[in-house]
């Protein structure tokens, strides 16, 4: 079960480069190209005459030319043209899904197109901004999303899954403070004092205790930013004073595939060391860190698809990733009963 009135992440932008991508998005395969004019075309990737796959085909002129026997479809779905015939027959079309490039994500709309509200799709400013340097990648994986945004949202696994980088020991005494609003749910953990996350403590110059932070919005169904940083004990970044800090903005598109498969789209946005060689290199070990949440997830889907409908406890420190399936739960539930 998947929410349909909501923006998915597709793709990167530069995905569209090379002509037709072909995408499966909550279990509908979609084709997506770009038209001159820059707007996006999203169609179902099946043709209506003898239903290959679009995606097999070949752009031409912003249209879509099936690969079979040359059906052309614009960017609405419309057959355009059939080389055989003057005349194209009525109902000679292809579902077409709203669909947009924000802040270089492709978004596309997988529900009711009258519905299709552009005000729902989060402002992640930092993915195109000259201010934030990115590092960022595409990944495929053989889990549950919900399984995936899971681990992104809970924290008390870093000091297992990353011990070298992210897992501070302070992240499993301090407790999430979890706001939820109508479509969104925020947590933040604050860390006076304390010993800061290995990779953020080198990359700020901490030595021994800092002030660090960890903060994030997830907007259902699936997409999260993050805010975390460190700074010099006592210098203000807690009050909005960044003089002394470092600031980590990352963005997880978690897009559902199928039930037991994801794309996770990401990026992680620095406000220091833009356009410093040395810098990058170092944090570039944000990919391998993201990895592990990966190895985990795809082995837990494993054990899962062995030991199906076992039974699985809940401890107080699940309660972020339970509110947060709470709340798609019930989006999905309201949709549902308002069909
Ligand atoms: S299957 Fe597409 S044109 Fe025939
Ligand atoms: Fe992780």
């Amino acid at each position: 079960m998947y929410l349909k009135n909501a923006w998915y992440v597709a793709g990167w932008e530069r995905d569209l480069d090379d002509g037709l991508l072909a995408r499966t998005i909550c279990e509908e395969p979609i084709v997506l190209f770009r038209c001159e004019n820059g707007k996006v075309g999203a169609l179902e990737d099946r043709c209506c005459h003898r239903s290959a796959p679009l995606s097999f085909g070949r752009l031409k002129n912003n249209e879509v030319e099936c690969g079979y026997h040359g059906l052309r479809f614009d960017k609405t779905g419309q057959c355009t043209a059939i080389p055989t015939q003057n005349l194209v027959p009525p109902g000679a079309r292809v579902r077409s899904y709203p669909a947009l490039i924000k802040n270089r994500w492709i978004w596309v709309w997988m529900g009711d197109v009258n519905k299709a509200d552009k005000e729902q799709i989060p402002n992640y400013f930092f993915l195109d901004s000259p201010e934030w340097a990115t590092i960022e990648d595409y990944f495929y994986i053989e889990c549950n999303y919900q399984a995936y945004i899971d681990i992104q949202l809970d924290q008390s696994h870093s000091p297992f899954v990353h011990p070298d980088t992210l897992g501070n020991p302070a992240k499993l005494k301090v407790k999430p403070k979890v706001t939820r609003e109508e479509r969104a749910l925020r947590c933040e953990r604050l860390f006076p004092d304390d010993i800061p996350p290995p990779l953020w403590a080198e990359a700020a110059k901490i030595e021994g205790k800092g002030d660090s932070w960890n903060r994030w919005i997830y907007n259902p169904p699936a997409t999260i930013m993050f805010d975390v940083g460190a700074a010099q004990s006592g210098t203000g970044a807690f009050e909005g004073n960044f003089d002394h800090s470092i600031r980590i903005h990352n963005a997880h598109a978690i897009t559902p595939e199928t039930a037991t498969t994801t794309h996770h789209f990401w990026s992680s946005a620095r406000d220091f060391g833009i356009g410093d060689p040395q810098t990058e290199k170092e944090v570039s070990i944000i990919r391998k860190v993201f990895r592990e949440d990966v190895a985990i997830c795809e082995a837990q889907q494993r054990t899962i698809n062995k030991f199906p409908g076992a039974p699985q406890i809940d401890v107080a420190m699940d309660h972020p990733t339970i509110q947060a399936r709470n709340l798609l739960e019930k989006l999905i539930k309201e949709e549902t009963q308002n069909l």
